[in-house]
């Protein structure tokens, strides 16, 4: 037997805490595969208790039957333990710290204490993940039932302390004696299976009548005024840093923008010094670029990075991190083939590459994954650097994120 640390993804934590919580009621832990099918099937577990949707756990690699497993929380607090009985399942979880609650940690509550706050009246639970429109209808309902006001903010993510924010401001309007209790739980991508677990859970603190508040209205920000990262990509010369650089002193001279420039070669000086070019050192400085990236563009700012970026998975992934804050992601892709960025070669490295010099050089010894979803491709072998900007400038003017 083993002993395997790891911290969850976001939306396992969050269902951790309602695991641990009893929100997730009757389940005592994550669902492993038999479970897990039996509720695709039929909606229920395999013992043909009814339960709605997927709480799943993507176990580390290492992790085998009968190793036991620490979960961690992102600071590297122990929350919980289970082990491993089979292929992706784990037994009951045992808890050993309570989860850090962030933002309105002093609201939550388990639903133990909720029940026992209401004490066996009639309630009604409104879970929201925007704000409520329709105070009158929440306060007719509560009437006509003879219910008190359970109002269950869905707090994961960005918008979490927004919409708790949401919850005690309506609260101000409606009876003395409304509660507002937040939950972690984070929105399932089926509809139909997303409005039955939040019915579960509003059992789960007490309710005996539920309504689902309406969804999130998603109004973004002007594009000038949102975060955007515009991430270069393509071989060593082919011109990624010289446009960027091109772009950033535009950028600068139009003002109205603050920018973070990212440059490849200027991040391994710093954010990236002693990473060689193996594989996962290269994931790991996209990460790190794609990390301060998306830092900048959740306050708005604009990150101009221009890695190699050779592997489409951690482009992606940084992608993800990106939309992830609410920003834009453009990829720009400075697609000057092999030969031509070999001919130029400015910095005599393709010479040192092909006599063997520099190992695992991109294009020569190491792949590049040309990307599929690029959202500009340049090819600079007959094209100016003014020109070539120009048509980065164009792409943002064209999707309003300058003016
Ligand atoms: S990435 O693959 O991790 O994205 P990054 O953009 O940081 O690469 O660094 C690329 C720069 O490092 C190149 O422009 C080149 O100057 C230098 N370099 C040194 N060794 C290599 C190598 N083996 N492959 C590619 N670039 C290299």
């Amino acid at each position: 037997m083993e002993y395997v640390e790891f911290t969850p993804d976001e939306r396992e934590l969050a269902d951790l805490e309602l695991l641990l919580s009893g929100a997730f009621e009757p389940l005592k832990g994550f669902l492993g595969h038999d479970d897990l099918h039996s509720v695709e099937e039929r909606g229920t577990l395999a013992d043909g208790t009814p339960w709605p949707a997927p709480v799943t756990l993507h176990l580390p690699d290492q992790a085998g039957p009968g190793d036991e497993v620490t979960l961690l929380d992102p600071e590297g607090l122990p929350l919980a333990v289970v082990t491993v009985t089979g292929q992706g399942a784990t037994g009951p979880l045992r808890s050993l710290n309570p989860p850090e609650h962030g933002p309105f940690a002093r609201l939550r509550r388990t639903p133990e204490r909720v029940r026992a706050e209401l004490g066996g009246r009639e309630t009604l639970a409104v879970t929201m993940r925007g704000p409520l429109d329709d105070l009158g209808e929440v306060v007719a309902t509560a009437k006509e039932l003879g219910a008190r006001i359970l109002l269950l903010p869905l707090a994961y993510g960005e918008a979490g302390p927004a919409v708790v924010r949401a919850a005690l401001k309506a609260k101000n309007q409606l009876p003395e004696d409304t509660l507002v209790v937040p939950v972690p739980l984070a929105p399932r991508e089926e509809p139909e299976l997303d409005l039955e677990l939040r019915e579960h859970v509003a059992t789960a603190y007490g309710a005996t009548e539920h309504l689902a508040g309406p969804e999130p209205v998603k109004i973004p920000g002007p594009p000038h005024r949102r975060g955007l990262v515009v991430f270069f990509t393509g071989l060593s010369g082919s011109g990624k840093s010289t446009i960027a650089r091109g772009l950033r002193d535009a950028l600068l001279e139009e003002g109205g923008r603050t920018i973070t420039y990212l440059d490849g070669d200027v991040v391994r000086h710093l954010l990236s010094k002693g990473l060689t070019f193996s594989k996962e050192d290269r994931d790991l400085n996209i990460r790190r670029i794609g990390f301060v990236a998306a830092e900048t563009a959740r306050h708005g700012g604009l990150a101009i990075c221009a890695p190699i970026a050779p592997y489409a998975r951690t482009r992606d992934e940084v992608r993800a991190m990106v939309e992830g804050v609410g920003a834009d992601f453009l990829l720009v892709h400075v697609a000057t083939p092999l030969e031509e960025c070999e001919r130029r070669d400015r910095k005599g490295l393709y010479a040192k590459a092909r006599s063997g010099a520099i190992p695992s050089f991109t294009g020569v010894s190491d792949p590049y994954e040309e990307p599929d979803d690029a959202d500009l491709t340049i090819d600079t072998t007959h094209l100016s650097i003014e020109a070539a900007v120009s048509r980065v400038l164009d792409t943002l003017r064209a999707g309003r994120w300058i003016r």
